[in-house]
């Protein structure tokens, strides 16, 4: 949630109407006081649900931010982590607050659209990010991932059910979303973030087409809905 110690409304405004990358390179200090930073209990999750697939080599964590997924990759890889991240803002952040691990975390500048490996991952996990991606934009982002990966080597990262017409949380994303749409229809630059633009089964098709065999699993600790359906689960995607 906001803290008095996180970024003001004013803040948050002059963010919100910056480009994505301007936008986070101004949220970048007071990011992880903010509820935009992925909570320790979906990081957990999944950290907990890739255990017993690892260890790894080389692990990414694609639009690291102030470095959440580093923190779940760290006890998974052998070799090395890296985060990528197109705003030096939060990548400047995630440096100092890394800065003790060993090894120390590599932190790449690159814009995950054009990512800039070839082969050598075995683990690529991302977080909280696939709402600032157009769905037009996801064969290409999948495409990379795929690029950056061996073969063998696995894309992992959460996913939650859409919330019901029924529940509260239903009516405030889809208002979220209106609301961008109508400031990128009439302010320059835009900043790309829907909630609503990442379901699942288009996701799952955009993974099999960019050459991922994909499996999912519940992360049980978040529960079940009403209907007997995973709250969240976790995408595994086997580059094949
Ligand atoms: C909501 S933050 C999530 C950060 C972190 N993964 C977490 O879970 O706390 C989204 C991050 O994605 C980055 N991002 C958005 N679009 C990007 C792109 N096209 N290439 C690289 N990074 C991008 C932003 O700079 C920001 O750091």
């Amino acid at each position: 949630m906001f803290s008095s110690e996180g970024p003001s409304l004013r803040e948050l405004a002059t963010q919100a109407l910056s480009s994505v990358e301007r936008g986070y390179d101004l949220l970048a200090p007071g990011f992880d006081r903010t509820p935009f930073r992925t909570p320790d209990p979906c990081l957990d999750a999944v950290g907990e649900a890739l255990a017993p697939l690892g260890p790894f080599g080389a692990g990414l964590d694609v639009c690291c931010g102030t470095g959440a997924g580093v923190r779940v990759l760290g006890p998974l890889c052998r070799e090395s982590v890296t985060g990528l991240d197109f705003s030096a803002g939060m990548l400047g952040t995630a440096r100092e607050a890394y800065r003790e691990q060993t090894p120390e975390p590599r932190w790449v500048r690159a814009d995950a659209r054009a990512m800039p490996f070839d082969g050598g991952f075995d683990l690529a996990v991302s977080f909280g990010a696939f709402g600032h991606f157009l769905p037009a934009e996801r064969p290409g982002l999948f495409a990379g991932v795929r690029r950056a990966l061996r073969p063998g080597g696995l894309f992992a990262f959460p996913i939650g059910a859409p919330p019901p017409p029924t529940s509260p949380w239903y009516w405030a994303f889809a208002g979220f979303d209106a609301v961008m749409r109508v400031r990128n229809a009439v302010w320059r630059p835009p900043f790309v973030m829907y909630y609503r633009t990442f379901p699942l089964g288009p996701v799952q098709e955009n993974l099999v087409r960019a050459g991922f065999g994909v499996e999912l699993r519940p992360l049980a600790r978040f529960g079940l809905r009403p209907d007997g359906s995973p709250r969240a689960r976790l995408v595994l995607a086997r580059a094949v």
